[in-house]
């Protein structure tokens, strides 16, 4: 094609595009105009575009040039009348551009932790045995996690290295209490049957609960430990409990929560607040794994709440949540659970 030729019909083009847009008076037949002249696929612009091609190549700067300067009036224009029909004012008065052809922006949709949906799963599988959820602090005095359990003074479990003391303030104590009088001092909780006291101290029997929470322990992390983990305790006291519906109700959750028919084996144990205690595992990929720990309420536990133990028996059981998760998410290092890693997290969305 010939420059003036390609001249000439860009010329007509503006004047005729200038024409109509002096005249137009609507803002409906302005954006006809619009994309008559610059639309993006079939717009008059786009056309004579097409026709670059074929101009000399000696000629391609002076056509291009000429080709750029008829767009920008015809924009100038298009704007002109847009301002004279008041359309899209106030956003020229922002000078914030806004094209409604772009595909929006997706809100990010967060997800729900997989431990907050274990969590929320084993109430679940719980109420249908008939437990009722309970809560208790995480930061505890000693009665609570240690005293009331049958953890006495010398016990190791009470190692400063093995829980979280918490500092008490010194100047918090009354000037009267006297000089060597120290406050017992709170640590967070190093495990939920905390809760089973707490219970047994404020509601009526037959009781049949479960409280899951956080504890905390000062364990390296590692790809199974961590420093705050999570547990299920559970606890049923009533006339005649037995370590046979001990272990029903566990191998009933085992089978709800991981599938299939699961077996559940108990080992001998040892726990200050139950007598006789046993370690929970369960058969997990060609192997035993510990769960958790079990066993029927010393009465130790019962005389510290005031509850008779000739008349009424119980179980409980504390089992690492955790690890439930882990074992039915496929995860293989608990640290990721803490990393906060949206990466890592979204793959667990429901
Ligand atoms: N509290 C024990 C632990 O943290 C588990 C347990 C709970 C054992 C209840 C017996 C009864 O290891």
């Amino acid at each position: 094609m010939a420059l003036d030729q390609f001249v000439s019909a860009l010329d007509s083009m503006l004047q005729e595009a200038c024409a109509s847009l002096l005249e137009v008076q609507s803002s409906e037949a302005l954006e006809q105009l619009r994309v008559r002249y610059t639309g993006a696929k079939s717009g008059a612009l786009k056309s004579v575009q097409k026709m670059l091609g074929s101009i000399d190549v000696k000629d391609k700067p002076a056509a291009g040039k000429k080709f750029n300067e008829v767009r920008d009036s015809i924009e100038a224009a298009l704007a002109d009348a847009s301002q004279r029909l008041g359309v899209g004012s106030s956003k020229q008065a922002s000078g914030v551009s806004f094209d409604p052809t772009l595909p929006g922006l997706r809100p990010r949709l967060g997800t729900i932790h997989p431990i907050t949906q274990t969590l929320e799963h084993l109430k679940e599988i719980m109420g249908r045995l008939g437990f009722n959820v309970t809560e208790g602090p995480e930061i505890e005095d000693q009665w609570h996690n240690f005293v009331a359990l049958n953890i006495p003074e010398d016990h190791p479990a009470r190692d400063p290295l093995d829980n979280f003391y918490l500092a008490t303030a010194k100047s918090a104590l009354p000037r009267s209490s006297g000089s060597n009088q120290v406050p017992e001092a709170c640590l967070l909780r190093s495990q939920t049957s905390t809760v089973q006291i707490r219970v047994m101290e404020t509601q009526p029997l037959p009781l049949r609960i479960i409280s899951l929470g956080r504890v905390y322990r000062p364990d390296a992390p590692d790809a199974t430990h961590f420093p705050m983990f999570h547990q299920m305790e559970g606890l049923w006291v009533d006339r005649n409990v037995t370590m046979a519906q001990l272990k029903s109700v566990l191998r009933l959750f085992a089978t709800s929560y991981l599938g299939g028919d699961v077996s559940i084996r108990f080992r001998p144990s040892f726990f200050p607040f139950t007598e006789p205690s046993v370690e929970v595992d369960y058969w997990w990929n060609g192997q035993w794994v510990e769960f958790g720990g079990a066993g029927m309420v010393d009465p130790n536990v019962f005389h510290s709440v005031g509850i008779d133990p000739e008349a009424w028996s119980g179980f409980a059981f504390g089992l690492g949540v955790e690890r439930l998760c882990m074992r039915r998410f496929g995860i293989t290092d608990i640290r990721d659970l803490y990393r906060s890693d949206v990466r890592f997290l979204s793959q667990f969305a429901t």
